[in-house]
């Protein structure tokens, strides 16, 4: 997880784009799993991990909410001719478990303004921005964009990429494999080195 999360890829797409220590990481992974309102996930494709995604600011309460960010094994992914398919599938699954499992009526996040890409994918999912706010972060002035996606707005993707209906999709036997692929770290006790 550290190994991805500082490739330079990730470090660039991410606000605190700076190396992230095995000290840090460590510190931030003892804060994290005893924090009722974050969830650390790995995402597996094609039974390898290969991705994080973190849900964070998560509340329960009247409406319920929360935000998100992802990472992907990106050089791993890449020397697989994997890429594609997989931040189409981690999307998907994140997407899911926000509305599935945790049961969120709104998926917030954020994603830089220059990550151009991301935001083409996140408007495929029918997360629409807000205004971008200018930050700077280890020296670095980023525009920050804000995001969300309501639960009546969420759109479900087939395989190729065509929109279908939600009940029908959770039949399908890739969509399910693909939801159980999303392993949440804090319950299993277990540290996602
Ligand atoms: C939403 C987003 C822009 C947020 O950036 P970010 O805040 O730096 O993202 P992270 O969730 O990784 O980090 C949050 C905090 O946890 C810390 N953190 C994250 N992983 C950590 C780790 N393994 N060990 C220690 N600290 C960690 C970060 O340093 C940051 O600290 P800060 O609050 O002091 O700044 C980014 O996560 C994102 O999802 N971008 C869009 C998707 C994308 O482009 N993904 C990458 C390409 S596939």
């Amino acid at each position: 997880m550290l190994s991805w999360r500082n490739q330079e890829i990730n470090r660039q797409a991410s606000k605190n784009s700076h190396v992230i220590s095995v000290e840090e990481h460590l510190r931030w992974w003892s804060a994290v799993r005893a924090d009722p309102t974050r969830r650390v996930l790995t995402y597996r494709h094609d039974d390898l991990p290969c991705g994080v995604v973190t849900f964070f600011d998560l509340r329960f309460d009247q409406h319920r909410t929360g935000s998100w960010g992802f990472y992907l094994d990106a050089e791993g992914l890449a020397a697989r001719g994997a890429t594609l398919p997989a931040w189409l599938a981690v999307m998907r699954a994140a997407v899911d478990y926000a509305f599935d499992v945790l049961e969120l009526d709104r998926l917030d996040g954020e994603v830089l303004a220059d990550n151009t890409v991301v935001r083409q994918m996140n408007r495929r999912f029918r997360f629409v921005e807000g205004t971008g706010r200018q930050e700077v972060h280890n020296g670095r002035q980023i525009t920050v964009i804000p995001i969300s996606l309501h639960r009546s707005d969420r759109r479900v993707l087939d395989f190729s990429g065509k929109s279908t209906c939600r009940s029908h999709h959770v039949s399908s036997t890739p969509y399910i494999i693909q939801r159980l692929a999303i392993t949440d770290h804090r319950r299993t006790r277990e540290h996602p080195a």
